[in-house]
């Protein structure tokens, strides 16, 4: 048995950072959105899948990219005994195209379309919005190369945030091309941005190098001034992806999906071709949606050596915050497998989504409010409890109840807190005449029913009662 200093039993009563409890109103209205996400997913022939949380660590480092910061450093992986190596799910896309050639989803009628929400694990600095175990609710289109698919994953995300109220959402849009543009693009940015090496951070002289594109997304200052005058891709677009995207942006007029085309949207990922898209909550007040955790001294230190970045990351907090992003990957499915399968996807962030209705002050649409307090005293009515109970289930009455040996007087006191309209008192005698007391909790006049006749009683009086 580990025996545990005092100390360590303090820290026993903390989640481990990055990750936190969700109880209370907070789980009820993420019942709520995801009920919501599924329903309109569902209308759009969105089915559903449900991928293990752990998977072979080779499925992301083969389609998220080496370079790329989840690879590099925010994979949660490790060892088994008999030395295979396993990681946490750090995303859904790469999974859901395992599926797919696993179960040689390629004989189904195509499209293959599939919604999916659960835990994801990524080892990130916490700051607001951003957690170690988070979760999304993500949909996928696997084997549709049309940009109807494209405009139907991105529309689909935008309902599923507006319909809950968040209104100040934009969609910002770009294309990184095929294989083709895309190799002659990044040639012309790497060449750009080695003369100006000098401009950038220590991060970014090296994806200089290895991945001239991820330097476009830099948040540091210095790194976006550098990229003010970058070469765009729009320019490089072949007549296939310039069409694609052009047909994409029509459909989305249509739609009346507003959006801005940003140049400078790459997106954290290696394996999006073509289209990559980032929903955005923009709000001009400063919001907190999750307090920034208290920082290590070496995280400290290495914010102060970068102060441009600081204020960058200061600015973002003002102004946007990710709730959904997405894109095509057209070339994941031969990465992992040995056909081409022509897809495209997107995921939104739950906990970023939950904490902006909260502070909203948007509330759970059916929050468990018992309408009976049932007390029962004594042994005899305890043993009738379970009966009671039962039935009040069974005529869907909602239930509150105390479970310890209070007195009557502290019952009908939490029976009063709770607003409940009726309490029903469950004494010895009462068990053994197999009656009921029903209590108004408001005028205090009390009723003793048989038992068999209280359900029906309760449920004409609660009638039309909210
Ligand atoms: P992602 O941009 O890494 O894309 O994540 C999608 C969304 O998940 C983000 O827009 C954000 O709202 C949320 N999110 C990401 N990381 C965190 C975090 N550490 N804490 C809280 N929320 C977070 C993907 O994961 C792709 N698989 C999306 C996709 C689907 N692409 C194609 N299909």
């Amino acid at each position: 048995m580990v025996r545990l200093s005092k100390a360590q039993k303090k820290e026993l009563y903390h989640t481990i950072k990055g990750t936190r409890d969700i109880f209370g109103d907070e789980y009820l209205l993420r019942e709520d959105f995801i009920e919501h996400a599924k329903k309109t997913a569902s209308f759009y022939g969105f089915g559903p899948i449900a991928t293990p949380h752990i998977e072979r660590t080779e499925l992301f480092e083969a389609t998220l990219g080496e370079t790329t910061d989840v690879v590099e450093k925010q994979m949660y992986t490790f060892k088994t005994r008999g030395g295979e190596s396993i990681t946490l799910r750090p995303e859904g896309t790469a999974p859901v195209m395992r599926a797919y050639a696993e179960h040689g989803m390629h004989t189904w009628s195509q499209p293959v379309m599939f919604w999916y929400e659960g835990s994801f694990f990524r080892h990130e600095n916490p700051q607001r919005g951003r957690f170690r175990e988070f979760s999304q609710f993500g949909l996928e289109i696997l084997s549709a190369d049309d940009a109807l698919a494209d405009a139907l994953i991105i529309h689909v995300l935008f309902l599923i945030i507006r319909e809950t109220g968040l209104e100040e959402v934009t969609v910002h849009l770009n294309s990184l091309g095929c294989k083709d543009c895309r190799t002659s693009y990044r040639k012309e940015l790497g060449t750009y941005y080695r003369k100006h090496i000098h401009q950038l951070c220590k991060d970014c002289r090296r994806r200089a190098k290895d991945n001239p594109l991820r330097v476009l997304d830099c948040k540091n200052e210095q790194c976006k001034e550098a990229s003010e005058h970058a070469p765009q891709i729009i320019n490089f677009l072949c007549g296939v992806c310039r069409q694609h995207l052009k047909e994409l942006l029509e459909f989305l007029d249509e739609a009346q999906v507003p959006y801005l085309l940003d140049h400078r949207l790459v997106r954290g990922l290696d394996y999006y071709s073509r289209t990559v898209f980032e929903l955005f909550y923009e709000s001009s007040a400063e919001t907190a949606v999750a307090e920034p955790e208290e920082k290590k001294p070496e995280e400290k230190e290495r914010e102060k050596t970068d102060a441009a970045a600081q204020t960058a990351t200061q600015q973002t907090r003002k102004t946007s915050l990710a709730l959904a992003s997405g894109g095509r990957y057209d070339y994941l499915g031969a990465m992992i497998g040995n056909r081409d399968v022509c897809a495209v996807g997107g995921a939104l962030g739950i906990d970023r989504i939950i904490a902006l209705l909260q502070e909203q002050n948007i509330q759970p649409k059916k929050p468990y409010r018992p309408k009976v307090f049932f007390i029962q005293l004594g042994l005899a009515a305890k043993r009738k409890s379970l009966r009671l109970v039962e039935a009040l289930r069974q005529a869907k009455i909602p239930l509150a109840q105390s479970l310890s040996k209070d007195s009557i007087k502290s019952q009908l006191k939490i029976a009063d807190r709770l607003n409940v309209p009726y309490a029903l008192i469950l004494g010895q005698k009462e068990a053994m005449d197999d009656t009921i007391i029903i209590r108004d909790m408001d005028s205090g006049a009390q009723e003793t029913l048989p038992f068999g006749k209280s359900i029906d009683y309760l449920k004409q009086r609660l009638k039309g009662r909210k």
